[in-house]
């Protein structure tokens, strides 16, 4: 799903880092999402724009530069509550937060209330984004 995502944004011209355990899990779930049919990405020049990596490597850089922090991890409720303490870490002040998840109350925190959404479902990145608090 996080690199269906990664394409999706890279479709609207927007660079993005994959990131996951380590760089090649990364460029492996990368390489499967495009195996799909229909491709999710739109055209070839738009594989450019994704960049993949490791959250232990490359978590810092990534997070410390993005506008938007996507969490799309395995939905277990501790692993996602520790990746996003690691983000709120190294994001820069003023991204945004969002998780694809069924138990966004339970992984809320204050360090990013109000910067902290559920991941939009349609038309992301080009719809109407709305913080919920
Ligand atoms: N797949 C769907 O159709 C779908 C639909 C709606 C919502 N979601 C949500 O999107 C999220 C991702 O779904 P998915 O099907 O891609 O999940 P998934 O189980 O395939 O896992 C996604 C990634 O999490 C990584 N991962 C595993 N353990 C980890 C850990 N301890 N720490 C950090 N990363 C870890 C894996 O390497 C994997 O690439 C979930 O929250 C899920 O509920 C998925």
């Amino acid at each position: 799903m996080g690199a269906q995502i990664a394409a999706h944004f890279a479709n609207a011209g927007i660079r993005v880092r994959l990131l996951d355990l380590s760089p090649e899990v990364a460029a492996d779930g990368l390489k499967r999402a495009l195996a799909l049919s229909p491709n999710p990405l739109f055209t070839r020049d738009a594989k450019a724009l994704i960049a993949t990596g490791g959250f232990d490597g490359d978590l810092a850089s990534a997070a410390g530069h993005a506008d938007w922090i996507v969490e799309a991890i395995v939905e277990q409720i501790d692993a996602k509550r520790a990746l996003l303490e690691k983000v709120d870490a190294v994001r820069r002040a003023g991204s945004i937060v969002s998780s694809n998840t069924g138990w966004f109350g339970a992984i809320r925190s204050s360090s990013r209330d109000g910067d902290f959404a559920l991941t939009p479902s349609k038309n992301m990145p080009t719809s109407t984004f709305q913080r919920l608090r």
